[in-house]
């Protein structure tokens, strides 16, 4: 059984079955070339986490939250370039899953597959509820007003209802307003986001008619919004006040990484660019590079975007839900504050698309290696795009809106995408090396022998010598600490484990420094999404055995 649980797919096997479906005649169609990958990359970073998520980062971290930034920044170029070593030896749609079903084998490949859903259908959820945010204030611009009821989502507005009044986290006039007025049919009273619905419909309809239609439409957007935030930053600083600087940290570390999952989401959506690999003209090639580009262009905005938001107000002003535009209404620079809302909706439209597109990739790649229903790598025969999937992820995504909340989708998002990337950098650690070929992306090899275990002990001495008494607080795992300690704890654990085998087996320093910085980050996340986690993974779980485990290809090939 065991063994079976781990059967793996030769690297040889899925490029064979990749040509294969080529001369079937069952693949997508080959026209983005490394610009169009590295704009795919930006569609798909610069959005809800930029213009929304950040803000409650800066409340809850105060200028220190440029840290966060820095430090999502390094974990994830580590693990850009970890996917960029995958993304040039298995140049297929199946992105992080079908790296794993090399590396892992079956169930983890399976286990990822399930955690991309979480990054791809539920964070789009929540983009999708940013994006109706920006939407209805560009729409009260205009003197448009939709009913609360068609703006808020079912469960905020019933918070809202069942808080203790002004002062109550969950107070929130709108959603009370929703609550009051909204019709009822029967006993239920109709309350949904009506924005993010339609977006969604729209979205999937542009993905199903074909992916020549959403890079071109994908390249405008992304000028339209790089073009904004470099006017937001030029503007911006300024209005720069160097004492809304201080104090860097005002709630301590701890206040920063609070922000985590917030601002991990910003930086995710780099790897989205390896599914795109049936439909990139040199895959090999382009998409490592299109990750690196796309990620090196996002980071360095980002730096200077918290650079400049935390400079032009104090920070207890931005925990809001659209800080990007308040900054520049708080400052009275009234005639940027529009621009900046349009620029919202494009940025997050694109992501939407990319993200979109990402998703029905996965399942056809596992529905060809048996672990989904045949239906899901259905081509349609006129717009070459995987038909049914896209349908599927149109409702995966567009049912939850109507009953799920923002922060849920979004904390459920980054853990579930940083546990995908700690695992693909585990992958690359059991890779073999590879002699060089021309034109191909090659991650260069750092012997971790002895630089991790210097680097682990470094950083240890250096917590020590800042934080005097953190290690012994650690150790504390019953007190009111103990659900920050114990995941700490468990990530120590695992670094000197990872340093142990580092020395023996001679471990490529950069994937073990990106699973070193990707488990970190975990860390900081609260520990009920740990639960909600759990359940998910339970799920999946479940259906792997009921489904998978007996439909596999490998399986019926009796392996
Ligand atoms: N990074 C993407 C965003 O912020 C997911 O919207």
């Amino acid at each position: 059984m065991l063994q079976t649980l781990f059967r793996k797919k030769h690297i040889e096997t899925i490029l064979a079955d990749a040509q294969q479906q080529q001369e079937d005649g069952h693949s997508l169609n080959r026209v983005l070339s490394v610009r169009d990958l590295t704009f795919f990359g930006i569609a798909a970073i610069i959005g809800a986490g930029s213009f929304s998520s950040i803000g409650r980062a800066c409340f809850e971290g105060g200028p220190g939250v440029i840290l966060l930034f820095i430090l999502c920044g390094i974990a994830c170029g580590f693990t850009a370039l970890c996917y960029a070593e995958f993304a040039s030896r298995i140049p297929v749609a199946g992105s992080a899953y079908t790296y794993a079903y090399a590396s892992f084998g079956e169930l983890l490949a399976w286990i990822i597959g399930w955690a991309l859903l979480m990054e791809y259908s539920i964070g789009n959820i929540y983009v999708a509820f940013a994006w109706s945010g920006y939407f209805t204030n560009l729409l009260e611009a205009f003197h448009l007003h939709l009913p609360d009821y068609l703006t808020i989502n079912y469960l905020e507005a019933r918070d809202a209802f069942r808080a203790g009044g002004v002062g109550d986290a969950n107070y929130d006039a709108a959603g009370l307003a929703a609550w009051n007025t909204a019709p009822m049919l029967g006993n239920l009273r109709l309350i949904f986001d009506l924005p993010a619905v339609v977006i969604n419909v729209l979205i999937t309809w542009l993905v199903f008619v074909g992916v020549r239609e959403s890079r071109n439409v994908s390249n405008l957007m992304v000028w339209i919004k790089l073009t904004i935030i470099v006017l937001v930053i030029f503007v911006g600083a300024y209005y720069v006040d160097i004492d809304n600087w201080t104090p860097f940290m005002p709630n301590g570390f701890r206040g920063v990484m609070a922000g985590v999952a917030a601002v991990f989401f910003a930086y995710i959506g780099f790897d989205a660019v390896s599914t795109l690999a049936e439909e990139s003209k040199n895959p090999q090639r382009d998409l490592p590079r299109g990750m690196i580009y796309s990620l090196v262009i996002c980071t360095t905005v980002y730096i200077i975007l918290s650079l400049v938001l935390t400079g032009m107000v104090p920070y207890t002003q931005l925990g809001i839900s659209d800080p990007l535009a308040e900054v520049f209404k708080l400052r009275g620079v009234k005639w940027i504050e529009f621009i900046v809302s349009i620029s919202a909706v494009v940025a997050m439209t694109s992501v939407l698309l990319v993200f979109q597109m990402g998703q029905p990739r996965i399942w056809m790649s596992m529905s060809r290696d048996g672990l989904m229903p045949k239906a899901f790598q259905k081509i349609h025969p006129r717009y070459k795009t995987p038909s049914f999937s896209t349908i599927v992820t149109g409702l995966v995504v567009g049912i939850p809106l109507l009953f799920t909340n923002e922060k849920f989708v979004l904390d459920f998002t980054s853990i579930g995408t940083l546990f995908a990337f700690v695992l693909v950098c585990g992958g690359v650690l059991l890779l073999p090396r590879k002699q060089r070929e021309k034109g191909r992306f090659h991650l260069p090899y750092f012997n971790a022998k002895y630089t991790y275990p210097i680097m682990l002990l470094a950083g240890v001495l250096l917590v020590s010598i800042l934080q005097p008494g953190f290690f012994v607080s650690l150790l504390d795992v019953t007190g009111p600490d103990a659900a920050h300690n114990i995941p700490l704890l468990i990530f120590f654990a695992i670094c000197i484990t990872m340093a142990v085998l580092a020395f023996k087996k001679n471990y490529s320093l950069i994937p073990l420094l990106g699973l070193t910085s990707c488990l970190y980050l975990l860390t900081g996340m609260e520990p009920s999404n740990w639960a909600w986690f759990f359940v998910w993974f339970l799920i999946g779980l479940i259906i792997y055995f009921m489904y998978g485990y007996k439909k596999s290809q490998l399986a019926l090939r009796g392996q």
